[in-house]
């Protein structure tokens, strides 16, 4: 078990719609995400497919070089456009598409992906969490598969409090993070990066 501190779920008045200010990730979390990254390796580039209001991406900008955000919703892309200025980053690009199309992905060059498909609404209402990785809007395997065929190797996966290894296995073996907010896993984060002999799970708490 890991503890981290626990700060505002956004440092700033971000643009969101209703539903994405509860499927957003904290952003305290995005940054506990990007450190734990590049702890791996020193990554150079990365993409973000699902990227909906920017909040991972923004992150991600702070600390590697060239960020490409992809989301299909419009509205999200261009708030998104709008918190990047309000950080004032200008290392990433709000790209409006859909993540499994493979002319876009293959125009991608990236050095890491993070992969971040819907799986419900109410984070905090684990009843709601699809539990395999075909259920995710988009699915999973399907943007896994895609991601190693066109862009990259190593992925990085936000998935529902309800997955296990057993669940992400069929993916390759990972290391799976339990994000514990107020005592509950409300999701989980799975590194597949470099070759993992075996599928661990530690929990992250912040507080
Ligand atoms: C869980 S949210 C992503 C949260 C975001 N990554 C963050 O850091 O806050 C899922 C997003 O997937 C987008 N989406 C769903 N289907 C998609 C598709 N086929 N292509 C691109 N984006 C899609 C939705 O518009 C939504 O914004």
């Amino acid at each position: 078990m890991k503890t981290k501190k626990r700060g505002k779920r956004f440092s700033k008045e971000v643009y969101t719609d209703e539903q994405s200010s509860f499927i957003s990730n904290p952003e305290y979390v995005a940054q506990h995400i990007v450190e734990t990254i590049l702890d791996y390796k020193d990554f150079k580039s990365a993409v973000e497919l699902c990227s909906c209001v920017g909040s991972t991406c923004i992150q991600l900008a702070k600390k590697i070089d060239k960020v490409i955000g992809i989301d299909s919703n419009p509205d999200r892309v261009s708030m998104a456009r709008k918190n990047a200025e309000l950080y004032e980053i200008d290392n990433v690009q709000f790209i409006h598409g859909d993540v499994l199309d493979s002319d876009l992905l293959k125009s991608i060059d990236a050095d890491i992906a993070l992969l971040d498909p819907g799986w419900s609404t109410r984070v905090m209402d684990r009843s709601s969490h699809v539990s395999d990785i075909d259920a995710t809007q988009p699915s999973l395997r399907d943007m896994f598969n895609l991601t190693k065929q066109y862009v990259t190797n190593d992925i990085v996966a936000r998935v529902p409090a309800t997955f296990t290894c057993a669940t992400l296995k069929e993916l390759g073996n990972c290391k799976i993070e339990n994000i514990v907010i107020d005592g509950m896993v409300v999701f989980k984060v799975a590194y597949f990066i470099g070759d993992m002999e075996e599928c661990s799970e530690e929990d992250i708490v912040f507080e």
